[in-house]
């Protein structure tokens, strides 16, 4: 669906996208991870065909964004970062106009848009208008838009940045269904549990290149233990620097990692660990025993957080 060999976007002198390779197969949902600037949008707006190649060679569905731009148009869905909805019209007018760019006939489109409404769950805002709507409708309305001509491909950046979580969930449970029909997603996020929940397989991007490449458990088993014990100390062991306390329960975990408010310890067994922590006569006045995420995948890679 998408093969992308050295790709590369430039904006003058700066490079925002620096040679990556990517193959999305028929049927994936694959997802783009990193945090602000790492060059996702860049990188989706040139699958889009809306943003010329600086370089490396890119391929949408066989087809050479330069020259077959108006086809793969017509082919994929869209769903931008920022919504782009018409405010004049009602809810239902923002599909009906949008299928008549593609050529729809106008009972085909009118019929497509009444089903489009129902999977997002806006039938009863058919006639609202769009300022009318919370950002979660607009959020489902913008998709809704990119499933007018059935595409094969969907590409979405960021579906979900800056809704709240319930909105989120409800985002989250329509495209899963969608890939359940068989769509091919492209989702960019910098949210690890939306691409540890969306993606069969995704890339983690990190200033312009690809920094690692995997399903969500096979990059937490390469780059990250099974448990993390996070632990945060009071005012009393502040006066012993964090590092300092690293070092003293640097042997019981694989790594230590040291952030601005708390300890993480990478291990197998946290509880054990934390036990371990206490027989050494540290006192965490709080303590967490989770399982790794990709965020902890992001932190190995980059020493730094995917959200600041
Ligand atoms: N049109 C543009 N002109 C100049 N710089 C840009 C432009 N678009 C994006 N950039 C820069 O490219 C980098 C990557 O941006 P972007 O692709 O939007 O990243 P992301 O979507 O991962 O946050 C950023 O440093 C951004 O400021
Ligand atoms: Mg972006």
């Amino acid at each position: 669906m998408i093969l992308a060999s050295g790709l590369r976007k430039s904006f003058g002198s700066f490079e925002a996208v620096r040679g990556i390779d990517v193959d999305v197969r028929r049927g994936e949902s694959f997802g783009f991870l990193g945090p602000n600037g790492a060059g996702k949008s860049s990188t989706m707006r040139m699958v889009a065909a809306v943003s010329p190649v600086s370089g490396g060679t890119l391929r949408i569905l066989g087809l050479d964004p330069a020259t077959d731009g108006p086809e793969i148009r017509a082919r994929i869905g869209v769903c931008p970062q920022e919504d782009t909805l018409d405010t004049e019209l009602t809810v239902r007018d923002n599909l009906v106009v949008y299928g008549r760019y593609f050529g729809l006939p106008r009972a085909e489109v009118r019929e497509r848009a009444d089903e489009l409404l129902e999977f997002v769950q806006l039938t009863d805002k058919a006639g609202a208008k769009v300022e009318d709507l919370s950002g979660g409708m607009k959020r489902r309305l913008t998709i809704a838009r990119s499933l007018v001509n059935r595409p094969e491909l969907l590409l979405l950046d960021e579906p979900t940045t800056g809704l709240d979580p319930q909105a989120r969930h409800v985002v989250w449970d329509r495209l899963f269904r969608l890939k359940q029909q068989g769509v091919t997603l492209v989702l960019t996020t910098h949210y690890m549990d939306e691409a540890e929940q969306l993606t069969d397989r995704l890339v983690v991007m990190d200033k312009g290149l690809i920094v690692a490449e995997g399903s969500p458990l096979a990059l937490i088993a390469e780059h990250s233990t099974r448990e993390v014990a996070e632990l945060r100390f009071g005012v009393a062991e502040e006066g012993e620097s964090h590092e300092v306390l690293a070092r003293k329960v640097e042997d019981l975990a694989e790594r230590v990692e040291v952030l601005p408010d708390r300890l993480l310890l990478y291990t197998a067994d946290g509880e054990e660990t934390v036990a371990q922590v206490h027989e050494r006569g540290l006192t965490p006045v709080a303590t967490l025993v989770r399982r790794s995420t990709l965020e902890d995948v992001f932190l190995r890679l980059t020493g730094r957080t995917l959200v600041d």
